[in-house]
This record gives structure tokens, C-alpha cells and sequence, in this order.
């Protein structure tokens, strides 16, 4: 009961209820704070946005485009949209972008609905291969109707086989070709297969959803310059705002530009979370001014972490290309689909150390896969350096090769982190160090 100035006063059951959720969120801040987040899919987010994304617009509505709206109160959101869209042009350099999506999974719906009709074709890298599941029957692709042909795969460049996949093209003729990967070491050599798909008709997308902070920051490949129609992707794994999406293309055609828009509003969005574009929104202005020395610093790490690792007797995947040119490591811990990289990931995690098992090349079970799947972005954007990496590698070695007790190890994990409090790369005027309660 509550009266008009009065205070709530919840049930004992229900205030406990509210306890029990609060203490969870905040543990789990401790989890990440105190320990190392090595998920490749995941990130921090600078001060700033996490003020905005805890703002009023969390609540709000504004349906449509600047100035065009269905609801009113949108003015100042239509200047924090207005500037996003310019922004995200800059720093993706794409004559369109879309800032509506929800997320990486939805900007491929809408991706999937512009470019083609239910019962077309489309071709993809295979889940087995590291696509995603959204580029399966399974996931979006499915619920889109499109008849899907995966590409031939090089296990040992870890990326499409380009002869092969350009035949797989030409003899498919999909409405789409689709390039990118969850498990992406390497960029795509894209070119080639784009020119395989014009040929015959097909729009090229390219589903960035990992690798966005490093293109953007210059560091991985230009796909929108190699020969995509479109691209896609989340704005919360190596791009570091919170979690969304962006959906963005190389083509000056309003008509295009069009469908590109109305394929994400009406068709995949209707509220599309005022709150995360606005926190999106900052995050490109700060990635404008750092973007490009995370993006490397990011890449230097996981190169040196890759080295470190395998200096120390693991399995690092893919040596004769130098390990890695992304954010991502892949190790592999035991035989394939002997379930050794849960295995692994359970010990980390006991050692403070988040990560996730991962099928790697031969692995046909998703829950018992032989490997890692480990990202450096995070440890970046807190400062880890290259040679901080050895530290890191040391913690894994000791675990997983030396057997040590991971609760020791977890201490000296805490030890460590407790250096690296300061988020990097974004606007910290006020000397906020950065991890939220
Ligand atoms: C290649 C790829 N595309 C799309 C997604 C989906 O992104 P989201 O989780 O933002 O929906 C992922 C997620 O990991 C991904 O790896």
C-alpha cells in the first residue's frame, strides 16, 4: 500500500524477492569487475553511456525518422537520432545507416527482408564453420523462408574457400550472398566473391556483428569498399556501445535506402529502445576520437596473446597465418567432441576468468566442443597491453596445463584486474573509473 507522499511497503516475501535480484546484478558486476571478461561477443561501456542507457529515454517511444514521427515529445530525440545517423556514416564511412536495430540478430532480419523474398536462395558460411545461427534454417534465415547452400570451407585459412565458394555462387544464384562469421580470425577476401555474386544477380551482406569496432577502427578489412551491398551487425561485441545493432550500406540509391529503412521500421522494429540508440549515439562520438587506437591496441592484444598461449605448450588454431588478425584466440583443449573446451571454460570460470567453449574445425556437437572461443576487446578497453597479455596467459596456464587449484589462481586474477578499473577510450572527464555497481 502506498499513499500519495507515502512509502511502499512490500510483503517480507516480496522485499526479499527485490533483494535477491538486486544482490544478483550486483554480483554479477563484481564477477566481471574483479575478474577478466574474455567473451568475444561482449563489452563495457564508457561512463557516459551508462549514464544515458539509465536515462528517461529508457521508457520512451518514437516510432519512424526524424521529423517524421507517430509520436509526440520526439524533439530532442530526433537531434540525439539526427546526429547518430551522421555520425555512424562517418565513422563506418557508409553513404546509409540505420541506427533503429535492437540488436546483431534483428539487423540481419531486416537485412534478410530487404534483400530478398521468402523461397530465395541465399549462401553463408556454415555454423559448423563459425557462421551464426541467424545465417541458419534455424534462425533467421529460416523464419525469412530463404533455402540456404553454405560455402566450401578452408580449415586451414579458416575462411570460405574462395575458388570453391565463387562455383557454389555461380551454380546457386541466390537472391543473397552472405560473408561473416562468430568465429572470425581472419577478414573475409571478400572482393572475389562479391564479383561471383554480381554476376549473378545477388546483393552481397556482410554480417559484421563481431568485427564492427575493428573495421571501423581500420583494422580488420572495408567490406563496405570490397564489394558489399550491405552490412550488419551488433554495436556491443568489438564496436564498444551498448547492446544493439546497425544496419548499414554502400548505395547512394534513395529507392535502396528506402526499403533498407522500412525493412527495420515497420518490418522488425516498432519500439527500438530510445535509450541504447541514444547510448549508441555517444559511443560513435567516442569512438570517433579513439576508435582507431582501441581497434589496434585490440589487435596487438589478442596477437600477443595468441603468441603467449602457445609459447606456453597450448593449442593455438591457425599458427601458419600468425594466430589471429581480429579480436578472437581460438585454442583447442582435447580431442574433438570430447566436450574438453567446457571443460576449460568451467575451470576459468572457477579462476575468475569468463570465457566460452566453442566447436572448432572437426567438432559436431555445440555442447561438447574440443575448444575456446576467447576475446581480447574488453581487457583492451581497460588497458591491458601486450605485455600484460603474459600475465594473462600465465593464469591460463597455470589452471589448464599446471593443474593448479583455480581458487589460488583466482586470487592473483583479482590482484591483477584490480589495476585495470579505468575504462579507456571514451569521454571520463570527471575521473569516473567506469564499471557500474
Ligand atoms: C556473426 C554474428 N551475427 C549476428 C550475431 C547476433 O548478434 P546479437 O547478439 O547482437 O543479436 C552474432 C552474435 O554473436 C554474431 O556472431
Amino acid at each position: 500500500m502506498a499513499g500519495g507522499n507515502g512509502a511502499w511497503t512490500p510483503s517480507e516475501e516480496n522485499r526479499k524477492l527485490g533483494q535477491t535480484v538486486m544482490d544478483a546484478v550486483k554480483a554479477s558486476g563484481s564477477l566481471y569487475r574483479k575478474g577478466l571478461g574474455m567473451i568475444a561477443s561482449e563489452n563495457i561501456v564508457s561512463p557516459l553511456v551508462q549514464d544515458i542507457v539509465a536515462s528517461d529515454l529508457h521508457g520512451r517511444y518514437a516510432e519512424g525518422l526524424p521529423g517524421r514521427r507517430y509520436y509526440q515529445g520526439c524533439e530532442d530525440f530526433d537531434t540525439i537520432e539526427s546526429l547518430g545517423l551522421e555520425l555512424a556514416k562517418e565513422v563506418f564511412n557508409a553513404p546509409f545507416a540505420n541506427i533503429q536495430s535492437i540488436s546483431g540478430t534483428v539487423s540481419n532480419i531486416g537485412a534478410l527482408k530487404a534483400l530478398a523474398k521468402p523461397g530465395d536462395r541465399i549462401t553463408a558460411v556454415s555454423t559448423a564453420d563459425g557462421g551464426h545461427i541467424s545465417h541458419a534454417r534455424m534462425g533467421a534465415v529460416g523464419l525469412r523462408d530463404l533455402n540456404l547452400t553454405t560455402y566450401p570451407w578452408d580449415e586451414d585459412r579458416m575462411e570460405p574457400d574462395v575458388d570453391a565458394a565463387c562455383k557454389v555462387i555461380r551454380e546457386t544464384e541466390p537472391s543473397i550472398a552472405l560473408f561473416g562469421q562468430s568465429v572470425f580470425l581472419f577478414p573475409t577476401p571478400l572482393r572475389e566473391m562479391a564479383d561471383a555474386a554480381k554476376e549473378v544477380g545477388a546483393s552481397v551482406m556482410y554480417d559484421g556483428a563481431h568485427v564492427l569496432g575493428l573495421i571501423a577502427g581500420g583494422q580488420f578489412q572495408d567490406p563496405l569498399r570490397e564489394g558489399a551491398d550491405v552490412m550488419t551487425g551488433s554495436s556491443h561485441k568489438t564496436f564498444p556501445g551498448p547492446q544493439g545493432g546497425f544496419l548499414l550500406s554502400s548505395s547512394e540509391d534513395p529507392v535502396f535506402q528506402r526499403r533498407l529503412n522500412t525493412a527495420m521500421f515497420p518490418g522488425v522494429v516498432s519500439s527500438y529502445h530510445l535509450h541504447h540508440v541514444a547510448g549508441k549515439v555517444m559511443a560513435l562520438a567516442e569512438f570517433k576520437e579513439y576508435g582507431a587506437s582501441y581497434a589496434a591496441d585490440t589487435v596487438a592484444n589478442a596477437q600477443a596473446f595468441a603468441s603467449e598461449l602457445a609459447a606456453k605448450g597450448f593449442d593455438v588454431l591457425a599458427e601458419s597465418r600468425g594466430y589471429t588478425e581480429s579480436h578472437q584466440v581460438l585454442t583447442r583443449h582435447g580431442e574433438t567432441d570430447s566436450g574438453a573446451g567446457a571443460k576449460a571454460a568451467q575451470l576459468l570460470e572457477e579462476a575468475g576468468i569468463i570465457t566460452n567453449m566453442n566447436m572448432l574445425p572437426g567438432d559436431t556437437k555445440a555442447m561438447t566442443p574440443s575448444g575456446l572461443r576467447l576475446g581480447v576487446q574488453e581487457l583492451t578497453r581497460v588497458g591491458f597491453q601486450p605485455d600484460d597479455m603474459q600475465d594473462v596467459a600465465s593464469f591460463y596456464a597455470r589452471v589448464l596445463l599446471d593443474h593448479e587449484d583455480p581458487s589460488a589462481v583466482k586470487k592473483d586474477v583479482h590482484l591483477l584486474k584490480e589495476q585495470f578499473q579505468t575504462i579507456r577510450y571514451c569521454f571520463n572527464d570527471e575521473g569516473r573509473s567506469g564499471y557500474p555497481m
